[in-house]
């Protein structure tokens, strides 16, 4: 591979979706910052991708690679059909959507869910475990955040399976079509909710006050914003944390060792949850970037108006920043993990992600000791942003 040279990762078929970081390795050995093409993207799409670990830090705090499209003429459907969101904002738009709920996802607010998050998490278990075994990804990695976000944003019982099929298009599309039906879907069930949710009045939930910031204070929170918030909190919300989950049992499945180290000493827990990150965390490359001004990033010219994006699976498996870094180690040291990203927009939910990662896997290995795969996973997710297994058998 030649860094100047177009790499069409399509070209490595199922293979890459399997096991994206032979082929990271094969681009970080030749330069940290290669033109790609995705798999199953339009021909015309060619945006940069970063796998080098200091390059992909700093150009995630690099206030040149704008969130905004708008700002270089471009446009995404799902903005356009949804609305504006954090995601796709820059400051003093970014900095006023997220000072409007920071509050409900500080350390101390998140301390306090940790009984209720336990509870979910012990109901969960007591209703898989008699059966000896099951996927994981049903009974325990989907129902525990998904429940958990709903609960904070006050969205009432719905349909999970199929509110489950619409997100995980959303995030990890079949195909471009399937992806623009779910956006469309999506959005119309987050009008109906909010609609829901006006008409029921206040409910002392986030979702709720932030219904009533739009209604008397337009100009803090716009309808289009409202809208946007709610699907980044749902989607943002549990997407990631199922897949925290699901690699990181996964990894401690095939690799003995480190399972038995964590059972004889389940104060490593936390760290073990760390290097589940760095080893094979849930989002494998940031959200897009644009060049909102020409740059240069590793030797490479950005012109205006490109897209980049910044691989995280990529830059945690570098070298040059951790030692033998396809090595699953549980006492690794966990300083400038970029699983949650970094700057501006670093991950408003990660103290709430590690409390479920947490309870999750430390009480599944405390009540079934004897854990093990029941065949292969499932195939893993399509696209290049989430990174996960669709099915975990697991019985015990
Ligand atoms: C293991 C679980 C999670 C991982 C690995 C993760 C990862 C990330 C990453 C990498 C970003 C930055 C994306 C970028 O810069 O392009 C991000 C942003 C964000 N995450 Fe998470 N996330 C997780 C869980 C959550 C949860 C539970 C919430 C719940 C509220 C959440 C809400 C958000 C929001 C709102 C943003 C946008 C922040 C901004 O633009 O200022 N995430 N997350």
């Amino acid at each position: 591979m030649d860094s100047r040279q177009l790499v069409d990762l399509g070209e490595f078929g199922d293979a890459f979706r399997r096991d994206p970081h032979t082929v990271y390795a094969r681009l970080r050995a030749e330069g940290p910052v290669h033109r790609i093409r995705i798999p199953g993207a339009d021909e015309s799409h060619r945006p940069w991708l970063v796998v080098g670990y200091e390059e992909a830090r700093a150009a995630l705090a690099d206030p040149r690679l704008a969130k905004d499209a708008t700002k270089v003429d471009a446009a995404f459907f799902d903005e356009e059909l949804i609305g504006k969101h954090m995601l796709l904002a820059d400051p003093p738009q970014h900095t006023r959507l997220r000072g409007l709920v920071t509050r409900a996802f500080t350390m101390r607010r998140v301390e306090a869910l940790r009984p209720r998050v336990q509870r979910i998490t012990d109901d969960l278990l007591d209703a898989m475990l008699p059966h000896g075994r099951a996927d994981l990804i049903e009974s325990l990695a989907y129902p525990l955040p998904i429940t958990v976000i709903c609960e904070l944003l006050g969205v009432p019982e719905m349909d999970r399976a199929e509110f489950r099929k619409m997100s995980t298009e959303v995030v990890a599309p079949s195909s471009p079509e399937a992806e623009y039906a779910a956006v469309v879907r999506l959005a119309e069930y987050l009008t109906e909710l909010i609609d829901d949710k006006t008409r029921t009045g206040p409910t002392g939930d986030l979702l709720s006050d932030l219904i009533r910031t739009t209604a008397e204070d337009g100009d803090r929170l716009s309808p289009g914003e409202l809208r946007g918030m709610a699907f980044l909190l749902l989607i943002a919300g549990h997407e990631t944390t199922v897949n925290l989950i699901g690699n990181g049992v996964l990894a401690l499945l095939t690799h003995p060792d480190q399972l038995d180290l964590l059972r004889a000493d389940m104060s490593l827990l936390d760290g073990a949850v760390e290097e589940m990150l760095r080893y094979d965390g849930p989002v494998e490359n940031a959200t897009f970037r644009f060049a909102a001004e020409p740059l240069e990033i590793g030797g490479t010219h950005i012109a205006r108006g490109e897209q980049v994006v910044i691989g995280l699976a990529a830059a945690q498996r570098d070298g040059s920043r951790h030692a033998d870094p396809d090595r699953f180690d549980i006492r690794r040291e966990p300083r400038g993990n970029l699983a949650f990203g970094h700057g501006l927009h670093f991950c408003l939910g990660a103290p709430l992600a590690r409390l479920e990662a947490r309870a999750a896997i430390g009480s599944l290995l405390e009540r079934a000791p004897g854990l093990a795969l029941d065949g292969e996973p499932g195939e893993w997710l399509p696209g290049m942003l989430i990174r996960g297994v669709r099915t975990l058998p697991v019985r015990w």
